[in-house]
């Protein structure tokens, strides 16, 4: 493992750490992003998913219609609308936003994701307030409905991108989230008129009346229906019981509980983590099973919570799995425990698929079983793993991890060619029918289930990917400091971050301060010092803290320490840095078409700062 680097040097003060954009502001970049560079929130139109008219890859979500059976599942790319809309143009359908809860003031300690090798973060909760959280998502919705209307694209994301689902999540106490606070969060996220028509009047006067054809829309208010209880560590079976049947009482709700890899138990988790997969510097922390829920309860509860929703009329999944409490023993973020994902929680995650459609034999919605459970994924699923994954049933499989590493959103696309490819290959021309021929061919090679052959892959010959041998590689480095102008221009920065924070213009022709085909800039509004882009940067230094620092929020531009440059339309205002840097960022700004980028930043239409 590489030495662990220094936490960033950005204190927040008392500022909260992302300040969403506004509808227009938004509005304003996919336009500008769209006329002068042909890209959307920095996603350029090779990574755009482009459906196959005669391949369906289209799944029931409890009950509702999903084109594809990929999203982003509840993490850093589920929090702000733009994060959203990258998700949809790469192809995601289901979305299962960030965990909303009742304490939203919290402050998570930086760095808070480590990429570098398989996956950790201590960021377990949203970090808008839940009002904001709200206004997001409505928001995301609203742009989404804009986007599936808006010519301009529409050759690119093909005539009927198929209907998509947004998902709610919310943590991680009964007290919590009958609090009116998160009822009213879910109440208007079952009926958002209200929020539309606060939006709505955004919408004409943006990017110079671009999408003004579409103010009068007819947007959608029921925003979600559905919602996966992330139940997080530690939370007792009694409270996930109440949980789960007050969502269905109170809020009319078609519910999924999201379960830990603890019900594992603790001898089968440090077995297959420390000695099969031989991460044996990785302390799982035994204590968290103590606290979490326990196998033979878990099957009782999940039969027990199936039924009750069945007679009410709703629909009950179960969510395989959230992350693995570990001691953290990299000190590359700060906190005591850190929580695991990626590869080796594949593993982890499709043996307990396994060994729960086993133990609750034909009730789980799986090949073999055909249950009414159903089951929806989320453990290191990447481009090489998701055909086998879905063949085990999972719907959808949803991704964090792997969308935190260099290509970001671009990564999702080529997941869902590889499956059209697949499916077409194998003769087939949705996934149902894809998934009976490979539940046959597994009965014929002697699995009970496709689950159970993907398990024997995993933990036999096909166990490399997952293996500490097959993630040892550390990101590229170069031998040199990072500088404020010019670098290697792997452009690692603007597609690892989940907020799309940075963004890149081309360096101006024949000014010699500025080496480097590219420049960066941060949007610091959306950069909340998570750390991914310093894990990644090849060379010596903290992207988010070197590269040029606008700020269109005076409060938080004051608020903030390090260098920074106050924009107000279009203009640097006042700055942090040294002198000569600020003719330099902006002729930059104004080298981007008449300068529409700094504009579409300015102070009134930018930082949507209400909390
Ligand atoms: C940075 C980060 C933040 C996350 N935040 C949440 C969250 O707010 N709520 C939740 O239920 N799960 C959260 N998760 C867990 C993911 O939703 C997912 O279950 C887990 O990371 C496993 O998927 P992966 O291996 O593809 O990352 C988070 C994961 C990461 C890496």
């Amino acid at each position: 493992m590489a030495e662990a680097t220094p936490p960033l040097t950005q204190p927040h003060a008392a500022t909260p750490p992302l300040t969403p954009m506004s509808l227009a502001t938004l509005l304003g970049r996919i336009d500008h992003e769209w006329t002068s560079r042909k890209k959307i929130f920095d996603l350029p139109t090779a990574r755009f998913w482009k459906p196959d008219p005669e391949i369906d890859l289209g799944f029931e979500f409890l009950g509702r219609p999903c084109a594809t059976p990929i999203g982003p599942a509840a993490g850093p790319h589920s929090q702000l609308a733009q994060n959203i809309v990258l998700s949809w143009l790469g192809g995601s359908r289901l979305f299962e936003l960030k965990t909303v809860q009742i304490i939203d003031d919290l402050e998570i300690a930086r760095p808070c994701i480590d990429m570098q090798t398989i996956g950790y973060n201590i960021e377990w909760s949203q970090e808008l307030t839940v009002p904001q959280s709200l206004t997001e998502y409505v928001k995301a919705s609203m742009l989404l409905e804009m986007l599936r209307e808006w010519e301009p694209i529409a050759e690119l994301v093909g005539t009927d991108p198929g209907a998509h689902v947004f998902d709610m999540s919310v943590g991680y106490d009964l007290a919590g989230i009958s609090d009116e606070k998160v009822a009213t969060f879910i109440s208007g996220m079952r009926d958002a008129s209200a929020e539309i028509e606060k939006l709505r009047p955004e919408i004409a006067g943006a990017a110079g009346g671009a999408f003004a054809h579409l103010a009068d829309l007819e947007f959608n208010p029921h925003i979600s229906g559905t919602l996966t209880l992330s139940t997080f560590h530690g939370c007792p079976p009694e409270e996930i019981e109440s949980i789960t049947k007050h969502l269905i009482d109170v809020h009319d709700l078609d519910v999924i509980v999201k379960l830990n890899p603890t019900l594992l138990g603790y001898e089968t988790v440090a077995g297959i983590v420390n000695d099969e997969l031989g991460y044996t510097d990785v302390p799982v922390k035994e204590q968290a099973f103590a606290d979490d829920l326990h196998f033979e309860r878990g099957i009782e509860l999940i039969g027990e919570l199936n039924e009750y929703a069945k007679e009410r009329g709703k629909k009950f999944g179960i969510k395989l799995t959230n992350t693995l409490v570990v001691d953290n023993q990299k000190g590359f973020m700060p906190d005591e425990t850190m929580y695991l994902s990626g590869p080796p929680l594949h593993v982890l995650a499709m043996t307990l698929l396994d060994t729960l459609s086993t133990a609750l034999p034909g009730q789980l919605d799986v090949p073999g079983h055909d249950g009414e459970i159903m089951v929806s994924f989320s453990a290191g699923i990447t481009k090489d793993n998701l055909c086998d994954a879905l063949a085990t049933g999972v719907n959808p499989a949803t991704v964090c991890s792997d969308l935190l590493k260099p290509g970001g959103y671009g990564r999702l696309a080529p997941m869902l060619r590889n499956l059209t490819t697949e499916l077409r290959d194998s003769g087939h021309t949705n996934l149902t029918s894809w998934r009976a021929a490979r539940q046959t061919s597994a009965a014929a090679a002697g699995h009970a289930t496709t689950a159970a052959e993907h398990v024997r892959v995993i933990r036999g010959e096909g166990i490399e990917p997952y293996h500490l041998t097959g993630n040892e590689k550390l990101p590229r480095v170069v031998d040199n400091e990072l500088e404020m102008f010019g670098c290697v221009a792997c452009n690692f920065c603007v597609t690892v971050c989940p907020n799309d924070a940075f963004t890149n213009i081309k360096s101006l022709p024949g000014v010699d301060a500025m080496n480097g085909r590219q420049q960066y800039l941060v949007f610091s509004e959306l950069c909340n010092d998570c750390g991914n882009c310093l894990t990644f940067c090849p060379e010596e230094g903290d992207p988010a803290v070197i590269k040029p620092r606008l700020y269109t929020d005076p409060e938080l531009f004051a608020a903030r320490e390090g260098q920074g440059y106050l924009l107000v339309d279009g203009r640097i205002v006042d700055h942090r840095g040294p002198d000569p840097s600020v003719p330099l960022i902006q002729q930059l700004l104004d080298s981007q078409a008449g300068n529409p980028l700094a504009a579409a930043l300015s102070a009134d239409g930018a930082a949507d700062g209400e909390a």
